[in-house]
């Protein structure tokens, strides 16, 4: 249905209703299974296995409605949230633009959910067949941010196959002002303390904003080895490239989709650089097609993740990218996705 006809009307409507109406369809199974496998994709990844290195950003299911759904699509792995320890409503509406000119979509949801509680007990009921992450965040009104990703983690980290810490959402104030060498080095001690008290020592992952300048790329690279398992490189942009047309380009949130490929993949490249490709990457930022997925895995990513392309395109979108990267990797004449990894770095 989300495909066909389904597709149709949700063009129709505003992008929020549209998108609501997209969990309803998932959550009542109306988005089909393809649970095909691809054996030249597949990896272990912090003792996790991925069935497929292609995986569902945050903000498309914030509360955890349709996981289980989202990953029989054929995600290799589903990230919810963000979810904050208390539920709070986000910015007033409209608050989702979509720039269909430019394949983009400007957001400035401002963290709407409903709280780790409700999260929680979803997840409790059921959970996806493959690797779900959880990305915390920190409530809006909460003058101790390091206390919000730890309560977040010792509800939510039992929970799941990763946490992610973000600090890089361009709509919650002063949220982006955490991406410093002593916050993160506060942020995670405080959650890596809650995690192993609560015995379940999950991957910590830490995502970031594309609109950092060299000296913060250094820093983050040093903390990340230091104290993260991985990084996810890139939330949406506070940037607006000259190219943009659509009317929308003068809202004010976080731009996504293509016009983010550019400047999300150089700050990839920048950071496997600076890691020395020891940290595994996630890749977001204007994936839109198996190219792009393998440009991406050229520059450094071990994994992949995408929203913006997935509203326009419907879940058709998910084989059509696997089906293309199998075909790259043979090409390459590499057994594995594995071997492909920062193989492009430096053309980046
Ligand atoms: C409507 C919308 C809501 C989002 N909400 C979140 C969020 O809650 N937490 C988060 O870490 N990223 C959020 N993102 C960012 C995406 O996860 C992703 O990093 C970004 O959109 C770039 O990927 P894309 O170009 O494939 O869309 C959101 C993006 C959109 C478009």
């Amino acid at each position: 249905m989300i495909a066909g006809l389904g597709s149709r009307l949700l063009r129709l409507l505003p992008p929020e209703p549209a998108h609501r109406l997209a969990i309803w369809g998932l959550r009542h199974g109306l988005g089909g299974r393809s649970l095909v496998s691809y054996p030249n994709l597949e990896q272990t990844l912090w003792g996790l296995h991925f069935p497929n290195p292609l995986g569902l950003a945050a903000g498309f299911d914030k509360n955890a409605e349709a996981a289980p759904q989202l990953a029989e699509l054929g995600f290799g792995f589903v990230e919810v949230g963000s979810v904050t320890p208390r539920s709070q409503p986000g910015n007033p509406q409209p608050r989702l633009f979509s720039l269909a000119e430019d394949r983009a979509v400007i957001n400035r949801m401002g963290f709407n959910n409903e709280g780790m509680e409700r999260v929680a007990e979803r997840i409790g009921a059921r959970r996806p067949g493959r690797p779900l992450g959880i990305n915390l965040g920190k409530n809006r009104d909460t003058s101790e941010s390091a206390q919000d990703y730890a309560k977040g983690a010792a509800r939510l980290g039992p929970l799941a196959d990763f946490l992610v810490v973000n600090v890089s959402s361009p709509n919650t104030p002063g949220l982006r002002a955490l991406q410093n060498r002593a916050e993160l080095e506060h942020i995670a001690k405080a959650v890596r303390k809650t995690l192993s008290e609560s015995g379940s020592e999950v991957p910590l992952l830490l995502k970031i904003a594309p609109d950092l300048g060299a000296a913060d790329l250094e820093d983050i690279a040093a903390v990340s080895m230091a104290t993260f398992d991985g990084l996810i490189v890139a939330n949406s942009s506070l940037s607006r490239p000259e190219s943009l047309k659509s009317r929308h380009k003068v809202e004010a949130g976080g731009l996504s989709g293509r016009p983010l490929f550019g400047l999300s993949t150089e700050i990839l490249a920048r950071i496997y650089r600076l890691t020395q490709g020891r940290l595994p990457l996630v890749a977001v930022g204007g994936i839109e097609d198996a190219e792009t997925a393998w440009q991406k895995i050229l520059a450094g990513a071990s994994l992949l993740q995408l929203y913006t392309a997935f509203t326009y395109r419907g879940p058709p979108l998910i084989a059509d990218i696997l089906e293309g990267l199998m075909a790259r990797v043979r090409a390459a004449g590499l057994p594995s996705i594995v071997d492909a990894v920062g193989r492009g770095n430096n053309a980046f």
